[in-house]
């Protein structure tokens, strides 16, 4: 295949222990495992090879965690790393540190290497969602993005939407459903009391998405209070709990925000991006399956005063969240109103060279490998601040 061995052609090993060792984890077991596998690709492909080390971790569909090598990576497709389930597996142990370094082991009882920082590019839950970002505090090592509150925060479309608009942000109206109430529902009437309370709450179109998910699966736009239960019952196969939102007919607005290196200063945001798809709305089609399902545009065309607003929005939404690090901040401008809404934030964006995070930043001055580098220097300064904090009590 062209070009396939040399994706990691510039790639060099520095045997230096001064370099930074970055255990870049992708794959993962969610539904977002493609993407992160061509998210990994661009990052090992752009990380500086003069600062860091890199050392490739394949979580499988199944959890299992591989040390993959580059040079069997070079054998894989230029614009997605593969996982390899053959290399040899490997795990994170709770706190097993050397005083200076945490370690990854080779199996149970297996050898140890040393790494500095994690890079988690997956998506998705148990990915994105805490999980990752638990087992990294655990392990004491730091690691890129949220930290375990803000991602699982992120991930739940629900609470981060009452946090926000307790923050006095504006969102869509929507309802929250459980799984046992929509079965009592389904049961009693067959939903059509919900179906009732939503055309007088909510209005038709409404779109029903599960809670914790991202690309679009289960996502629904429901045209009128025949479709709902369909909807609700597809919706259900991915979460626990599920929202029924307003349909807006919106503009879809992204913003970049990354965490300033003076953690007390204010984050910074880039100027504002657009997705337009081409479908009925941005679904898991438009995004993965047709190559033409959206125009992405930077800027967006927004005024001056339009492009203020949703910076500012973007800074606080990622305060409110708690956020540390990166996020895409995501809000729809609604055509009639003029008015934005939070719709949803990404903690662990897709990191693809096409990818909305990184082009953000690219067309606002930071470019592809130093954003990487920013990012480790955060997560290496957000440990370190962390560092000094007791655990126990201590006599004034
Ligand atoms: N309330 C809404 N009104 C209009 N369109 C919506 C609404 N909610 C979601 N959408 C459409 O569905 C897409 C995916 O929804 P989103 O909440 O962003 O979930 P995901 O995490 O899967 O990206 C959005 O990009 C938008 O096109
Ligand atoms: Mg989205």
């Amino acid at each position: 295949m062209t070009g396939s061995r040399d994706i990691f052609r510039n790639i060099r090993q520095p045997m230096s222990s001064k370099r930074i060792r970055v255990a870049v984890l992708y794959g993962g077991r969610s539904g977002e495992h493609e993407v992160s596998l061509q998210s990994a690709a661009s990052v090992i492909r752009n990380l500086d090879p003069e600062r860091f080390t890199i050392i490739p971790i394949g979580i499988d569909r199944d959890g299992g965690w591989h040390l993959n090598d580059l040079a069997m990576m070079a054998d894989g497709a230029a614009k997605s790393l593969p996982v390899f389930r053959d290399a040899p597996p490997v795990m994170l142990p709770p706190f097993s540190g050397d005083g200076e370094r945490s370690l990854l082991r080779l199996g149970p009882g297996g050898e140890a290497q040393g790494i500095d920082v994690v890079f988690p590019v997956m998506h998705g839950p148990l990915c994105e969602d805490g999980a990752i970002q638990g087992l990294c505090e655990l392990a004491d090592v730091p690691y890129v993005g949220p930290g375990v509150l803000a991602s699982a925060v992120g991930m739940d479309k629900d609470v981060a939407k009452r946090l926000v608009a307790a923050d006095g942000l504006p969102i869509v109206p929507y309802l929250s459903l459980k799984r046992d109430r929509w079965d009592r529902e389904r049961g009693a009437d067959a939903g059509a009391g919900l179906a009732g309370w939503v055309a007088e709450n909510l209005g038709y179109p409404a779109f029903v998405k599960p809670a914790n998910m991202g690309s679009s699966v289960g996502i629904h736009k429901v045209s009128s209070a025949a479709e709902l239960g369909r909807a609700l019952d597809d919706a259900f196969r991915y979460d626990v709990k599920v929202l029924i939102e307003r349909g807006v007919d919106a503009r879809e607005i992204e913003l970049a925000v990354l965490e300033n290196i003076a953690s007390s200063d204010e984050p910074l945001v880039s100027i504002p991006g657009e997705i337009a798809p081409s479908h009925e709305f941005y679904s898991y089609e438009a995004k993965y399956l047709d190559e033409h399902g959206a125009a992405l545009m930077i800027p967006a065309a927004l005024d001056p005063a339009e492009t203020e607003r949703a910076q500012s929005m973007a800074r606080r939404i990622f305060s409110a969240l708690e956020c540390e690090g990166m996020a895409r901040v995501d809000l729809f401008l609604d055509r009639k109103s003029g008015e934005f809404y939070f719709n949803e934030i990404n903690t662990i964006p897709g990191f693809t060279t096409i990818s909305m995070y990184p082009k953000l930043w690219e067309a606002s001055g930071i470019g592809y490998r130093e954003l990487l580098s920013r990012l480790i220097d955060l997560a290496l300064a957000r440990h370190e601040r962390k560092r000094g904090l007791s655990r126990e009590w201590l006599a004034e």
